[in-house]
């Protein structure tokens, strides 16, 4: 009988222990999985595919999407594909849609881009702009009725990589509030300027909120309850660090006022001009049954016009030396310029992989498993 109660006390113990240890694994948080970008790029690629979108547009965004990734910018990577998928399926947004040049005039070119995929309608105004650019030295092309086209620096370095400095802004869904008020009329409106040369050059791409609603997203995706502060406000307009209140809440302009100008700014340099959807008329690529309607501008600048290339990248380098030598503040080991993190990210990245969040891996093998798209092998 002793034996027996014995016996039996074990097996409970045991139990108790299996059942804690099933209990901490289940809560600890599910790891990222690391997939090499080429393969996450073929892999976004099929999923688009199976929605109907041509072969040449499903490259098209999953490079873009792969390469926000790649460089560390995973609010616009492949967490957004299922939005994406979603606009496809709902109608909301036409994958057959290439749109259309409505006027060209000097160095100016208005372009409709008829509800199309935003990455394929970018990739056709940064091909104007360029264009454009080596005729008049100078070009700006604004397209309206276009879409959500991931991350701005990808478009202002297909400019860059032509030799011009480009310069690409979009409007976007109103989750914003001007300064000092508390209801949505802008988006987080990127500004994004890219110039061209190697070490020297420099890539500044950034939200005109504290971060882009995607860093926020992106926790809710992965399961993080908090945010930093300054990072969003609640409804009534006070900052909040919780990642659900947030959400229903407002993203914070940058810095205050400045960074509500410079929403207006861009607003009025895309949307206004344009003559496309303004502030509370854009829809957004997590709404349904409503197209999202943003306008983007690319401006391209051929250097070559105002000083002779080697003498621009001359004084870039001087440039960019003398603010890399500025001695770091306390707490820091260096001063970086813009594009620094990102490039030494996507170097990290190139030869560790890409880390994709728990919550983004699963959306994407959900989607693959609904649309029958095999899901490549992962660490
Ligand atoms: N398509 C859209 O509708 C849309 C809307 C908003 C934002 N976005 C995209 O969201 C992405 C993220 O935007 P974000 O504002 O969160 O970016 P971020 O705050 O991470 O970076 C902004 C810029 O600051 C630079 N930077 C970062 N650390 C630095 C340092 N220590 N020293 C010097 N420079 C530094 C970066 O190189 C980058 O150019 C961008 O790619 C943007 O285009 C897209």
């Amino acid at each position: 009988m002793a034996e027996y109660t014995r016996c039996t006390t074990a097996i409970f113990q045991l139990a108790r222990i299996v059942i804690s240890f099933h209990k901490l694994m289940s809560s600890m948080p599910n790891p990222d999985v690391l997939i090499p970008a080429v393969d996450l790029a073929a892999f976004a690629a099929s999923l688009l595919d199976a929605v109907g979108v041509s072969p040449a547009k499903s490259k098209l965004v999953a490079e873009s999407l792969a390469a926000a990734n790649l460089r560390g910018v995973d609010s616009h990577g492949v967490q957004l594909l299922p939005y994406y998928i979603e606009q496809l399926e709902w109608g909301d947004m036409d994958a057959r849609a290439d749109g259309c040049v409505v006027s060209e005039n000097g160095a100016c070119l208005l372009y409709d881009g008829q509800n199309g995929i935003g990455q394929a309608v970018a990739e056709i105004c940064c091909r104007h702009a360029v264009r454009i650019a080596r005729n008049h030295g100078l070009s700006m092309v604004v397209a309206r009725d276009s879409n959500h086209f991931g991350a701005t620096a990808f478009w202002a370095q297909k400019i860059s990589a032509a030799g011009h400095i480009g310069i690409v802004m979009c409007n976007a869904s109103p989750i914003v509030p001007p300064w000092q008020g508390r209801e949505p009329r802008v988006g987080t409106n990127p500004i994004c300027m890219s110039v061209p040369g190697g070490e020297k050059a420099w890539l500044l791409d950034m939200a005109t909120t504290t971060v882009a609603a995607g860093r926020i997203f992106k926790a809710l995706i992965n399961g993080q309850p908090s945010i930093p502060s300054g990072w969003a406000m609640d409804s009534e307009g006070l900052p909040t660090t919780d990642t659900q209140t947030a959400l229903k809440g407002l993203l914070m302009p940058l810095g205050g006022y400045k960074g509500s100008g410079l929403a207006l700014m861009v607003e009025i340099l895309c949307a206004v001009l344009s003559g496309g959807a303004m502030s509370t008329e854009l829809g957004g690529i997590r709404i349904r049954g409503k197209q999202v309607r943003v306008s983007q501008t690319f401006i391209s600048i051929d250097i070559a016009r105002f000083l002779p290339l080697d003498e621009f990248h001359a004084r870039m380098g001087q440039l960019i030396g003398s603010i890399k030598s500025t001695a770091p503040a306390k707490g820091y080991d260096e001063v970086l310029v813009a594009g620094e993190p990102e490039w030494r990210m996507e170097q990290e990245r190139r030869e560790a992989g890409v880390p994709v969040g728990p919550g983004t891996w699963k959306a994407l093998c959900e989607a693959a498993d609904r649309l029958s798209v095999i899901v490549p092998s992962v660490a």
